[in-house]
């Protein structure tokens, strides 16, 4: 059976018995959120400025949350003036995991009028898409078998997607491949509109307009490994996301003001340094001393120009 590759990671992710609905990410791979609270204690802090705002209750969604993790370190980071005031929610396909703090709201679906923050953290880059490949007839869309991971050459892309690729990703040579981030926009864009007040900010691993990988990014891991990327349900299937036109699907859906960055920007103008606290401690305060070099390890691989700090933050904003 031949399928594109949309329609393939769909099934394999989210159909029947399918990779998200049936594992645990956390068996899989290892992402901001599972890396420790530093992630959490920013998200905190950006509720904190929203919460200074005139709303009685801030909402806090985690679009894509997995095991909820994110959600619940907040929370129990929250002081119990703010924490009050927080109403949170954990939006995923999968089902509800057991042992979430009953105050974390569940749905599959973002709810609408959010007032507060969005966050979305390795969520967009499994949004399924389709790959399409340059022939010297033009693109045309790469299909794949389930079973195996086997490709062969499909029809020509439809007109929009066509377009898409003009505007976002620009084919070069025979041989190249883009994969064609459209449905990644209208996701990202069907978050800023239920967006009544707050901000949104998507973050992952991102690509952008001139810097694409030439054959695109379509990868598998699975028990912690990269593999090949099989859509038969074993295995994570993930593409690194053209967040500046999800930027611009944003803009469209009404955000107001848009800031395209790394984490390690974003992270650092939260309060996240990596700063190895003064030796002086050491002598002073041993227990403290090691409590805060700990803590600025976790920071530093949060905002590694190597590793999760050069992921892509997206925030946008609605007044
Ligand atoms: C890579 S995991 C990220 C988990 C968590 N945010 C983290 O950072 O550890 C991506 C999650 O997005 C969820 N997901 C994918 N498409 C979704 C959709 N359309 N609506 C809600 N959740 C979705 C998957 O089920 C999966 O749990």
């Amino acid at each position: 059976m031949w399928l594109t590759w949309r329609a393939a990671t769909q099934r394999a992710l989210y159909g029947e018995n399918g990779f998200y609905l049936r594992e645990r990410p956390s068996r899989h791979f290892r992402t901001s959120v599972g890396a420790s609270t530093v992630l959490a204690g920013a998200v905190l802090r950006e509720l904190a400025g929203l919460a200074a705002g005139p709303y009685e209750m801030v909402d806090l969604v985690d679009v894509g949350a997995g095991e909820g993790a994110l959600a619940a370190d907040v929370l129990a980071l929250a002081p119990p003036e703010l924490r009050s005031r927080l109403r949170v929610t954990c939006v995923d396909l999968a089902p509800r995991p057991p042992g979430l703090p009953e105050e974390i709201g569940w749905a599959d679906t973002v709810p609408e009028g959010v007032t507060g923050l969005v966050i979305a953290n390795e969520w967009l880059d499994n949004v399924p898409l389709d790959v399409v490949e340059r022939t010297p007839d033009g693109p045309r869309l790469v299909m794949v078998d389930p079973s195996d991971g086997a490709e062969r050459l499909g029809d020509r892309p439809e007109e929009a997607d066509l377009a898409w690729l003009d505007r976002w990703w620009p084919l070069g040579g025979t041989g190249e491949r883009a994969e064609i981030g459209r449905p990644r926009d209208d996701a990202w864009a069907s978050v800023v509109v239920r967006l009544a007040h707050g901000l949104a900010v998507a973050v992952d691993y991102a690509h952008r307009l001139g810097a694409r990988p030439p054959y695109g990014s379509l990868a598998g891991y699975r028990d912690g490994a990269l593999v090949a990327p099989v859509p038969d349900g074993s295995c994570d299937i993930t593409a690194h996301v053209a967040l500046d036109a999800c930027a611009a699907a944003g803009e469209r859906a009404g955000a107001v003001a848009t800031t395209l960055t790394t984490q390690r920007e974003a992270l650092r103008a939260l309060g996240v340094t990596g700063a190895r606290p003064p030796l002086d401690l050491a002598g002073r305060d041993p227990a403290g001393y090691l409590r805060a070099l700990s803590r600025a390890s976790l920071e530093a691989e949060l905002i590694s120009p190597h590793g999760l700090g050069a992921f892509g933050w997206l925030r946008q904003s609605r007044p």
